[in-house]
Parts: structure tokens; sequence; C-alpha cells
């Protein structure tokens, strides 16, 4: 199974649009690494990426939100959208699109879409009855609540009792659609486990769900009936559809469909698996649209091993772990330590612990010692040799032989923990070569060849390492790559650096003039608490 289309040399993904009803938390943050990562590899491989991100700025969420602090929908949006803009930035994420639901253009085109669905005869009137999470803006089934009439994710939230005249959206008549397509796109739904959840779910039976509200303000009016507002999440899947437009582009689906259509990947948590698997595939099948390749839900972040939450008081600012971490630290242990499409904890102890280990001590000191063992003992501060002096039993180099291959492969199944052990199992095993094979000792013994064999492998494998793991870590590789003397920054849009060449054990050459060097990354020493 490959991720991308072979024959398309594009690759569009989404992160989820956020809900603008508080700043960003670690959450938000952690889909957009994952989606940041896959960008940055696909890029690698060549292709023409796309990353939307963006934000979900309509329903009674963010109206009451608004309300509360005496402010007009629209400008309290306007006052949250730039901190997911800053923090995107501080985490060193290179979007290309950023999606705002309450955008005009975005409204040209739920109406156009919303126009095709109807025509199909797909919406119809009826009444609702049932109770509703304003948290999660969808109506829950009374058997999943919890005591006290409260919503099973926002636990300290009640649920609202609900009956009105609404909309309705014909889902049951997708049913066997659907049931079909899933089993002839068995990748459609990731991982396994969340393609289960679906699978029974749909197998118990489809209902028609509500595409409207009453008493609502804050959204798009339904074209045909404007007392009626579009419900939240019909208007903030297509969302994504939206921000397929190029900026000069005349708001229509035409335009909006014709190069990125369909896309190759949805991120989004576990929460949200319902509507990206089922809702959404069904409103594309009812406007007669292709559905995208891949929908893939990660799990849940807990704090400490507890659920994290505002009512709990423990939740990880990822502003300020940026802050005092930096970014690419924070990216390394979401994407290494935690099991993407599993939950995952986040211990701050653990999390020096790692980074000192893997990025300071693994990575850095190696690279740092060997550059100055190579000042030490290398005539002008180079080596002599170059990979076709490195015999094919050198361990190192059989090890980082077929890395790459090894590495694309757990990138294209988004097994980024896999990805960055492989890559740390040959930073270790390079540390214990060097230590083994004791360059200082040969260097007495006048070994001059032997000297700088060592060194060239171990230094090769430490760019091979940047190499691949730049998705994660693009400042630390980029560091490292300076280093070695290429002139490659992974966060320059123009830096190309191909992966059928880079991802190839061999292609340091004495003809590189090495940098002086600097540490990648400074030890933290375990004081203050985020
Ligand atoms: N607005 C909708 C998405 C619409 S997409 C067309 C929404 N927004 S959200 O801001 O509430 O959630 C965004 C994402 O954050 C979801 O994918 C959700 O799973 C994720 N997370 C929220 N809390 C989380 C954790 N504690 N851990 C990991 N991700 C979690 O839903």
């Amino acid at each position: 199974m490959t991720l991308v289309n072979q024959v398309k040399k594009t690759f569009a993904l989404t992160t989820p649009l956020y809900y603008v009803n508080d700043v960003p938390h670690i959450g938000s943050a952690y889909t957009t690494i994952a989606a940041d990562a896959v960008a940055r590899f696909q890029k690698l491989l060549g292709r023409e990426v796309l990353l939307i991100t963006g934000t979900d700025e309509h329903g009674q969420k963010i109206q009451r939100s608004a309300e509360s602090l005496g402010k007009a929908p629209q400008e309290f949006c306007d006052s949250v959208v730039p901190s997911f803009m800053s923090l995107w930035e501080l985490l060193n994420i290179r979007y290309d699109r950023f999606s705002r639901t309450s955008a005009v253009r975005h409204h040209a085109i739920v109406n156009e879409f919303f126009a095709r669905v109807w025509e199909g005869g797909d919406i119809y009137q009826g009444q609702q009855k049932g109770w509703y999470c304003v948290s999660c803006e969808e109506f829950k089934e009374e058997r999943e609540l919890l005591e006290g009439n409260r919503c099973p994710i926002h636990v300290n939230k009640e649920v609202e009792w609900r009956d009105e005249q609404n909309y309705f959206f014909r889902l049951s008549k997708y049913q066997t659609q659907l049931e079909e397509f899933y089993q002839s796109h068995p990748d459609f739904i990731q991982p396994e486990s969340r393609r289960n959840e679906v699978l029974s779910f749909v197998s118990q039976g489809l209902q028609d769900f509500s595409i409207s509200r009453v008493n609502l303000d804050w959204g798009f009016p339904i074209p045909t009936d404007p007392k009626h507002t579009i419900y939240v999440w019909f208007d903030a899947l297509l969302g994504y559809v939206t921000a397929l437009l190029d900026p000069q582009d005349e708001p229509t689906l035409e335009n909006a469909l014709a190069k990125w259509w369909p896309m190759n990947l949805h991120l989004i948590g576990k929460d949200i698996l319902r509507f990206h698997a089922v809702y959404w595939p069904a409103m594309l099948l009812s406007a007669g649209l292709p559905l995208p390749d891949r929908v893939f839900g990660h799990g849940f972040l807990t704090k400490d091993g507890q659920k994290m939450g505002k009512s709990l008081g423990n939740t990880v600012d990822p502003v300020g772990l940026v802050q005092q971490y930096g970014s690419d630290a924070v990216r390394y242990y979401f994407l290494k330590e935690i099991e993407f499409g599993k939950d995952g904890d986040f211990n701050e102890v653990r999390f020096i612990n790692v980074l000192n280990a893997d990025l300071a001590n693994d990575l850095g000191n190696l690279l740092n010692r060997t550059l100055n063992m190579v000042k030490k003992y290398c005539a002008d501060y180079a080596l002599s040799i170059t990979n076709e002096d490195i015999p094919a039993e050198n361990s190192l180099k059989t090890l980082g032989l077929n890395l790459g291959e090894k590495v694309k492969q757990a990138y294209e199944v988004l097994a980024f923990n896999q990805a960055c052990e492989l890559v740390l199992s040959l930073v270790q095993a390079s540390n214990k070569f060097i230590d083994e094979q004791a360059p200082w000792t040969l260097y007495k013994q006048g070994r001059q060849q032997e000297v700088e064999t060592v060194l060239y492998t171990v230094l090769e494998s430490v760019r091979l390492a940047a190499y691949l793991l730049s998705p994660v870590i693009p400042n630390i590789s980029s560091s490292i790559y300076q280093q070695l003397g290429f002139g490659i920054d992974f966060n320059a849009q123009t830096d190309i650096a191909p992966f059928e060449m880079h991802s190839q054990w061999g292609l340091l050459s004495h003809q590189q003039k090495l940098g002086q060097p600097q540490p990648i990354f400074k030890r933290i020493e375990a004081t203050k608490k985020v």
C-alpha cells in the first residue's frame, strides 16, 4: 500500500479546521505537527504538496463564546485566529492554505454544494428531537450519555434537549454505497481499529442527520429557507474544498476541484471520525464527487496518564512548551514517543529524558565529537576518502544502505515513531562503532586511512539520519547538513534535497567543506514546569 496515487505528482492533505472558541491546545498542535511532517516528507519525494489547515468558525459553540465576551461573532473569531497562525509559526509548520469558514468565498462554495445536494433530492424537512452537545456540535444517542445527561467526550457538559424543525440530509440512502466503498477501499479509514469502529457503526444502520439549525444566526442561511442556518459540520467539511481555490480564482466548485481533488489525506483525531469517514463521503457521493483517498484518525493525548481538560486543570500549553524547549523538541517528542493512531501521554520528565538521550547525546554529541576528531586527525579539516573507499561489509554502511527505503515505508503509513526509531538505530550503532573502532588509538598508531574510514562512516551516517529526520526536526537537520558542508536548509522552499539521492548512504564526499562544529541541541536541565 502506498499513500499516493503513483501517477499523481500532487499531494493534498488537511488538518481539521479548528474551532476558535478558544486558543489552540496541544491536541490541535499534535495533528498539525503530524500533518507538517507528512507534507515535508512528500516534498522530499518530489511531489507538489498542498497542506491545508484553518479554522471552523460558525455554530452555537462559537456564538456563545463570543457572547460571553460581549463580542460580535466575527470580531471574536478575528481575535482568536491569529493565535493559531502564530502557534503554527512557532512550531515551524509550513502550511499552504489557511481556510476560514467565515470567509465570503467559502459561502459561495457552500451554496453551490448545497444546491447540488438539494437538486439530487437528498435534503428534506423533518422534526429533530434529541440531545445536543454544543461542545461537539452533535446530537447524541441517549445510550451514549453519561449519568446526569453529560456528554461522553465533554464530561463536564450537559447535553441540551432539542425539538425543532430541521432540514435533514438523506444519509440512509448511502448505506450500501458507503459499505461497498469501504470494502473496495480498505485503506480509506486508518488505522485498522478506526476502520472497524466505522464499519460497525455503519452496519447498525445509518440514520439521516439534520443539517440545519433554528434560533442560531451565526452561520450561513439555508439558501432555500433563510430562517434556518446551515449546520456547522456541513459547512465546515466544505472548508477543505474552499481551501483548494487559488487566491485569484472565482469561488466555484469547478475551480476548487480542478487541480487537487480528490484529496490524498485527511488527518483528524478519533473523536471526529464519523464526520470524516461517514458523513463527508456521503455528502460527496450526493454531490457526485469523487471521495478522498484516506482518513487517518489519531489517538488522544493525555497528561501524566490522565485525560487532559480545562476542568481538570491539566492541559499542556503548546505555546509555553515551544517557547521553553523549541519547535524541534516538541515535534520530535510527539512524533517519536507516541504511536500515531494510539493514545499517548505527555509527561515532562519523560519529555526531557527522551530529548536529552536522543537529540543531545546520541545525535548531537556524536556529530560534535566526530567533527572535532576530523579537526584533530585530518589535514585541513577535511576527509580524504569517499564512499568508494568504504568496504561493503562495514557495519554502518550495511545498515545505512537500505535504511532510506525502510524509513520511507514508515512515513508512508504515518508510522512516525517507527521512522524515528529506525533512524535512531543507525545513530546508536554509530556511537557504538566509534567507541569500538577507537579512532584516537588508530591515530596514535599512524593508521590514517583507517581513522578516516571510521570518521567518514560515522559522519555519513549522521548525515543520512539528519536527512531522514528532516520532516520531524527540520532545524536540527539543517544545522547538521550545514556543519557537514551542504548548503541545504530544510526550511527553505527552494532548497531541494531529492530523496533518490539524499536517502542513499554514501553521499558525503571529500569535496565537502566541513563547517565549524556547533551544538545542535542543548541538553535540557530539568527545572521549571510547563
Ligand atoms: N471544528 C472541528 C473540526 C472540523 S473539520 C472540518 C473540531 N475542532 S476541534 O478544535 O475541536 O478539534 C480539532 C482536533 O483536535 C480534533 O481532531 C480532535 O481530535 C483534536 N483533539 C482535541 N483534543 C485532543 C487531545 N487531547 N489529544 C489529541 N487530539 C485532540 O473538532
